[in-house]
């Protein structure tokens, strides 16, 4: 079938007048055959990148990372950003409970379960500059659930995500400790995808059920977020050789994906949390905060270093990454 795009030449080839006319006549029928993700997420009006933050193993410091890519992105780099907290635990909102304004009047719950869903009525203003939350609540296992016997059950974030594309810079998505429902969503919905991984073998098992999941996708959906990179998250910095292991083992099976920041074990990371603030007021001169500001630094040379304009939205169909096939070594193999 022809696409709109070939029109004009359509038309001329047919020949003048006749050729227009029959063109407009088969041009509005051709019109509003898109593919479904077009609808999905790439509006013409689009241009937040979206970035989940995921990991199937839990503890890892999903939430710490969302909570300060976001912030980091925010406060450092100028960026609007929205942190949509997809975990029922609500721990976004307690890592954040001293800079929350007054509560928002809709949960991510509510908005995913709506006949139209859209998130931004349930976007609320933190006190940080430029940086909005959306708030989870219990009833997000239960919306899950109900989500689960819907029609285009995958794509519900996604369209969700339509009209605060246009309003934010960036989106970052932390996702719950698991490859449910709500995970799927965010990587469909997703242009990238961070993935923190302590220096274990068991967090490394959970790499490679994710990537086999973008797999999945890509093949059942026709779309999965490209990977911007592995990070490796609580690094015991006086634990020399096994994280040399680690690394190697990372870089054999995944070569290339894993970031150059690491973020060290830092106890003033779970400091700010039980303050409720992010790291980079709580206590800006710890390692924690240098952490993660070199991670905002990184992110955002790797997200906006391919157009000179930060505002241009990505390519409409980017190509995928080619994803490594999952190798082990005997030395870091996990017992079956
Ligand atoms: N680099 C770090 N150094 C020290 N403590 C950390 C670090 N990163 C995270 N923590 C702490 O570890 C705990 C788990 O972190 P976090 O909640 O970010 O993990 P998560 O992967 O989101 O967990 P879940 O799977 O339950 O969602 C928190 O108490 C957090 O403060
Ligand atoms: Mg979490």
């Amino acid at each position: 079938m022809a696409s709109p795009s070939r029109a004009p030449q359509v038309g001329q080839s047919l020949g003048g007048v006749l050729g227009q006319r029959l063109w407009n006549a088969v041009g509005t029928l051709v019109q509003p055959v898109r593919p479904l993700q077009w609808d999905a997420t790439n509006t013409v009006a689009n241009r937040a990148r979206v970035i989940a933050v995921s990991a199937q193993k839990g503890g890892v410091g999903k939430t710490t990372t969302a909570v300060h890519l976001a912030a980091g992105l925010a406060q450092h780099h100028g960026l609007h950003v929205l942190l949509v907290d997809l975990d029922a635990q609500g721990h976004v909102a307690s890592s954040l409970r001293a800079h929350l304004r007054t509560g928002a009047d809709t949960y991510v719950s509510q908005a995913l379960l709506a006949h139209d869903p859209d998130l931004a009525g349930a976007a609320t203003p933190t006190t940080l500059p430029r940086l909005h939350i959306t708030l989870a609540d219990k009833q997000l296992s239960n919306a899950e659930a109900q989500l689960a016997t819907r029609m285009g059950r995958d794509l519900v974030l996604a369209r969700a995500l339509r009209t605060v594309r246009s309003r934010f810079d960036v989106i970052v998505i932390d996702c719950p400790p698991n490859l449910g429902l709500l995970t799927l969503n965010a990587l469909y919905a997703a242009d990238q995808l961070l993935v923190p991984c302590d220096l274990s073998v068991l967090a490394l098992e959970g790499v490679d059920d994710l990537m086999r999941t973008l797999q999945t996708l890509q093949w059942t959906l026709g779309r999965c977020p490209q990977v911007l990179g592995l990070l490796h998250t609580r690094v015991d910095r006086r634990n020399h050789k096994q994280n040399s292991a680690m690394r190697r083992a990372i870089a054999q099976s995944y070569h290339g994906l894993s970031l150059r920041t690491e973020i060290g074990v830092n106890t003033a990371l779970p400091g700010a949390q039980l303050q409720g603030k992010v790291v980079f007021e709580a206590q800006p001169e710890s390692s924690g905060a240098r952490d993660y500001r070199s991670l905002c630094d990184e992110v955002h040379l790797r997200l906006f270093a391919d157009s000179q304009d930060s505002h241009v939205p990505p390519p409409l169909f980017k190509p995928l990454i080619t994803l490594p096939s999952p190798r082990r070594t005997g030395a870091v193999a996990a017992p079956r």
